[in-house]
């Protein structure tokens, strides 16, 4: 079979065949009783019964099988103008050291472990580690402050903390150190062990007894071998935001990841075993986890770690530098760092500067492309772009141009079809299937695909609360769109309040909750509103209480400095208005979705449900002063 149609119509009508298949090329400790287990709940499970070692399929198979002295990962950071190059072996020999280092601190199959760390081999090595034992391993993002650590912490309950004494961005040095102490000195469960890469940017205050030094722990370690685990044992605990400021810890299973993983290196991104595969991104993301560090190296490939920015380390050649000197064959990054390349170089001389005759295509994903964007990425790099759809939930692409089975035709602002496995269906509120072209929530019909989340962390309830129990037997991925009559997919919303700032998925009923802790704020509502560059901004509006009479400017610098402090600089929280009151429906529901409309100038309707239509005038005239809400 060889094109899309066969391919995606044997996966849901025979989707044991189609998944064994793709099993049958990794290599398993105990073959499984069952491809897919129905009756497992909350959700069907993937190869019950089977067992497999995530780590090992990722790095010792490839020792074994002939690329011991292949590159596994380049570490590539302008940042620090430094560069490295790991090959399998050496990776071989790291990981299992570092788990020997892990063990000897009492780590095993089930603990928790959580790695804080920015864009250096450590953190791949500490994933990897972590893996071979069976410990679950959760990224924290280093652009999250103290305050969302301490929230993991206390939900993941990790024995273990993986840091390092530093993150470099571009105009300062990230002292993860004193973050790292604020978050477990706030957190009610209790760590009692932190191990720390030392970066000579920045010297860590160690604490005698709990931290520990990384390369003089991996002096002493023996390296350890990998641990049978079972296909459903949880791999990773991902944190993502949802509508609250609690985030939810996505599961990650290892026997059904490693398959869906392996399987879209070849049939999605059109890569084979040696070839050099880039996701520009970070390991703290979703993207981080599936396509820097697992699934290249499912695949064999060689990936690279780029601790850098799209512009300004040094210029907007950087990527460019980066695919001609590394001979990347696919580059995976979101559209936003396409934005900002194109704001710097529009006519794009930065690029005439380099041979990128080894790049086959560029992906994008983490947000709606906009056709813009596409079209200007297409024209100066003369290769195929294609925009993907998917979800931290899913760890895999739910809609994409699939390349390695078939180049689909490309119409910009859809990421075309849905992948082998996922049945995708649009439904109206009372969940009759929507008519061709019309918008609807979108749903997955279940079972989902190998990989996709079989439970939130220690919380099934939450999990089927928020996705499953709106439409029973489909899961919710919380997007508004519409199928074409090609059934291409059109991804145009969310229905929720996470918006998406420069590709980051993050919650404005998060910054809400910190709004609302001032002692100045009566109410407020976060909004996201279009961005040029990263795609959407979050702008805060709020009500004072009664008898405050100080200087907006100061309020507004506070609030600034409180989401900055409670969930970090990437929530690019920077802009805020005092109004009278917000617009509400008669039952006291903010509009939130109108005001996101005024303010992008876009067409909107009177809610019917309003309560007081005069309130909108205020509200347009507030986002007219910050040079929004422009007709
Ligand atoms: N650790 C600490 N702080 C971080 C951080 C990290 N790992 N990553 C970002 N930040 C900080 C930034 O320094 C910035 O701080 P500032 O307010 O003091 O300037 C803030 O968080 C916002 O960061 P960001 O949204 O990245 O904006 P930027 O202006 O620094 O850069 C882009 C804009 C478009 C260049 C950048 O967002 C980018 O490269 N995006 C690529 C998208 C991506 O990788 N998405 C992942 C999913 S595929
Ligand atoms: P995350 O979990 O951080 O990967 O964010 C997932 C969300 O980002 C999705 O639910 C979408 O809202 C949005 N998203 C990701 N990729 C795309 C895309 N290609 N097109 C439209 N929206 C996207």
């Amino acid at each position: 079979m060889t094109n899309y149609n066969d391919i995606y119509q044997q996966s849901i009508n025979d989707p044991d065949t189609f998944w064994s298949n793709a099993a049958e090329e990794l290599n398993w400790i105990k073959k499984w009783d069952k491809v897919i287990d129905h009756d497992a709940k909350p959700v069907p499970r993937w190869f019950t019964g089977g067992q497999i070692n995530t780590c090992y399929n990722a790095v010792d198979r490839h020792v074994e099988s002939g690329r011991a002295d292949q590159t596994a990962i380049i570490y590539d950071s302008p940042i620090t103008n430094q560069q490295r190059k790991i090959s399998y072996r050496e990776l071989q020999e790291q990981v299992s050291l570092f788990s020997g280092v892990l063990s000897s601190h009492g780590a095993k199959k089930g603990d928790r472990v959580i790695i804080y760390m920015p864009m250096i081999p450590e953190a791949a090595i500490a994933m990897l580690a972590c893996a071979r034992l069976g410990a679950i391993h959760s990224v924290v993002f280093g652009g999250f402050a103290a305050n969302e650590l301490a929230t993991r912490i206390d939900d993941a309950k990790p024995d273990i903390i993986i840091s390092t004494s530093c993150g470099i961005e571009p105009a300062r040095i990230i002292e993860y150190k004193p973050l790292l102490d604020a978050a477990i000195d706030q957190a009610k469960h209790k760590v009692s062990c932190c191990i720390l890469k030392a970066r000579p940017q920045a010297k860590a205050e160690m604490k005698e007894g709990r931290d520990f030094d990384w390369d003089s722990e991996l002096d002493n370690a023996q390296s350890t071998d990998c641990v049978p685990l079972d296909a459903t044992d949880p791999l990773y605990i991902l944190y993502t935001s949802g509508t609250t400021g609690e985030p939810k810890g996505v599961i990650r299973d290892n026997g059904g990841h490693a398959v869906a993983m392996h399987w879209s290196m070849k049939n999605i991104y059109n890569v084979e075993p040696g070839d050099v595969y880039w996701a520009a991104s970070d390991v703290g993301w979703v993207v981080g986890h599936s396509y820097i560090v697992y699934a290249p190296l499912l695949k064999g490939c060689t990936t690279i770690m780029y601790e850098g920015k799209p512009v300004g380390t040094p210029d907007p050649g950087a990527f460019w530098r980066v695919i001609s000197e590394h001979k990347v064959k696919v580059l995976f990054t979101a559209p936003t760092a396409f934005r900002a390349i194109k704001k710097e170089d529009p006519d794009g001389e930065y690029l005439e500067k380099y041979d990128l005759s080894c790049m086959q295509s560029l992906f994008l994903a983490g947000e709606r492309c906009d056709p813009d964007t596409l079209f200007w990425a297409r024209d100066k790099l003369n290769k195929p772009v294609i925009d993907h759809w998917w979800q931290t939930e899913t760890g895999w692409a739910i809609a994409s141009n699939p390349l390695g089975i078939e180049n689909m035709e490309i119409k910009a602002g859809s990421p075309t079809v849905a992948m082998p496995g996922y049945d995708v269906q649009i439904l109206s509120e009372e969940g009759d299937e929507m008519p061709t072209g019309e918008m609807g929530n979108i749903v997955i019909k279940l079972p989902m695909p190998p990989s996709c989340l079989p439970s939130l962390w220690g919380n099934d309830q939450r999990f089927i609360d928020a996705y499953l129990t709106k439409y029973e037997g489909y899961y919710l991925t919380g997007d508004a769109g519409y199928k074409d009559e090609d059934n291409y997919l059109w991804i145009m919303s969310r229905t929720d309040d996470v918006i998406n700032v420069a590709g980051h998925r993050l919650s404005t009923g998060a910054m809400e909750e910190v709004l609302s802790g001032h002692s100045d704020i009566a109410e407020c509502a976060v909004i996201g509103v279009a961005d040029d560059l990263k795609g959407q901004m979050p702008l805060g509006l709020i009500v004072l209480k009664a008898g405050v009479d100080r200087d907006e400017t100061d309020i507004v610098k506070e609030l600034v400095q409180r989401v900055r402090d409670q969930i970090g600089p990437v929530a690019a929280f920077k802009q805020a208005k005092v109004v009278q009151r917000l617009p509400k429906t008669r039952s006291g529901k903010i509009l939130r979705g109108t005001m996101v409309n005024i303010a992008n100038g876009t067409k909107w309707k009177m809610p019917a449900t309003i309560d007081d239509p005069v309130i909108l005038d205020e509200i347009t005239e507030a986002l007219q002063i910050l040079g929004y809400a422009k007709s």
